[in-house]
């Protein structure tokens, strides 16, 4: 019989389309904080999967991210994607001052300005793709580009650089063990990169995001230049691979469910309901991310969580918590609207939740606008889904219109 208290090993590399990895259902159906080992990192972790669970871990002070720097923290990446300077990675009160400033970066005036950029650059892809098409792949025209152009588009970054961004956050995504050279050297190459730009912006400031960071301010209190850099960097490696991998994974399960995207036609008004729902299903990454330490020891679920103890939370069965959701497991837009955790919660949740929804409002919106037929163009079982990354994302997503 096995050990109750041993961990178990999650490799959590579960592919199959959207459907929701069921080693996580099981540790879920478990109800209280499990041990569990990850292929990376010399020590096992708790796993939290309720939603009131997640919540507190999230917004408790005693289980801090500073503290993982330290340790060779279990994760599924060979190398870790943080570095100690980013803010994933920083405890309150120093995170909370960054995140206070980088706001500045993200007020709904500067949103709704994204947006009009947003929409310029979702147009030309999707011109791109009625030239190229039908068939033609979603994926690469427009979920592979769009969220990836945006950020450098919205950080001032030179055109003739953009491929070069794009190779380095593939790079220190991949889960392979033979990738961890080439995302240690991506890493310190993009630090450099952006450490020349933000020195050139501070000399000439212009409208863009890393201008913005520079110049922010709270009262007298402001970022440094090192600050910026890393501030830089982080949105770059966030805002590329999350936003297009949901692009794709939210059109997928809309030409999967008629209904759906009969709905968003007849009733675009329902458009952000409709995403968020979607946000709230979709399982998009494998998993779990980046985890805490316990400062001390907390009694939670049953269990004694130990100072010095790695726990990890799960958005995704945080998402599907019946005690929270009713039905979790079916798609409806009309549910009561209540805050999923697709974007995190507390402490770290998405700075740039706002942008992010944008990206999607306007991807999709124009889009299901532009092309009325849209539809698969192969049958749903011969779609290739991602096995290389920490995502979940068909590879190619081949439609007709
Ligand atoms: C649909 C798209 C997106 C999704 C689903 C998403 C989701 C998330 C999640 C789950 C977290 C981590 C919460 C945690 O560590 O507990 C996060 C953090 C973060 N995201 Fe996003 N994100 C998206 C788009 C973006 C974009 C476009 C950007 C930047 C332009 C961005 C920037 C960040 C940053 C900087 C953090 C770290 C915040 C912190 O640790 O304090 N995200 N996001």
């Amino acid at each position: 019989m096995a050990d109750p208290g041993a961990a178990i090993t999650c490799p959590f590399d579960f592919s199959e389309a959207l459907d929701f990895d069921p080693s996580l259902a099981e540790l879920m159906a478990r109800d209280r904080p499990t041990r569990i080992r990850l292929p990376y990192g010399d020590a096992d972790a708790w796993l939290v999967t309720g939603f009131d669970d997640v919540r507190q871990v999230t917004t408790d002070h005693r289980f801090s991210r500073a503290a993982i720097m330290a340790r060779d923290y279990p994760r599924l990446t060979p190398e870790p994607i943080v570095s100690p300077e980013s803010i994933n990675v920083i405890d309150p009160p120093r995170s909370s001052r960054l995140r206070r400033l980088a706001s500045h970066a993200f007020t709904p005036r500067r949103v709704e300005r994204m947006r009009t950029a947003i929409a310029e650059l979702t147009d030309s892809l999707l011109d791109e793709m009625a030239a190229a098409g039908p068939p033609a792949d979603l994926a690469r025209h427009l979920s592979d580009r769009l969220p990836q152009q945006t950020i450098c588009e919205l950080l001032g970054i030179a055109r003739s650089d953009w491929p070069r961004m794009r190779r380095y956050a593939h790079q220190m995504l991949a889960t392979g063990p033979d990738e961890r050279e080439a995302a240690a050297t991506a890493k310190a190459e993009l630090r450099a990169y952006f450490g020349e730009l933000v020195d050139e912006r501070r000399r000439a400031p212009g409208n863009d995001l890393i201008s913005a960071l520079a110049a922010a301010k709270d009262g007298e209190d402001a970022l440094d230049d090192q600050e910026v850099a890393v501030m830089a960097l982080t949105l770059m490696l966030s805002g590329h691979d999350t936003a297009t991998c949901e692009i794709s994974n939210i059109t997928y399960v809309l030409l999967s469910r008629p209904e759906l995207m009969e709905r968003l036609r007849s009733r675009p008004d329902t458009l952000t309901a409709v995403l968020n729902e979607l946000l709230r299903f979709i399982p998009f990454r494998k998993g779990v991310g980046i985890p805490r330490v316990a400062l001390e020891d907390v009694q939670m679920g049953g269990v004694r969580i130990r100072a010095g103890d790695f726990i990890h939370v799960s958005y995704l069965t945080a998402n599907r918590d019946p005690q929270r959701f009713t039905d979790p497991g079916t798609v409806d837009p009309d549910r009561t609207p209540l805050p999923h955790m697709t974007f995190g919660w507390g402490g770290h949740r998405c700075i740039a939740a706002p942008l992010a929804m944008a990206e999607l409002e306007v991807a999709v919106g124009r889009l299901v606008n532009r092309f009325p037929g849209l539809r698969l163009a192969v049958p749903a079982q011969e779609l290739r889904w991602d096995t290389a990354t920490i995502r979940r994302f068909p590879i190619e997503l081949p439609v007709a219109w």
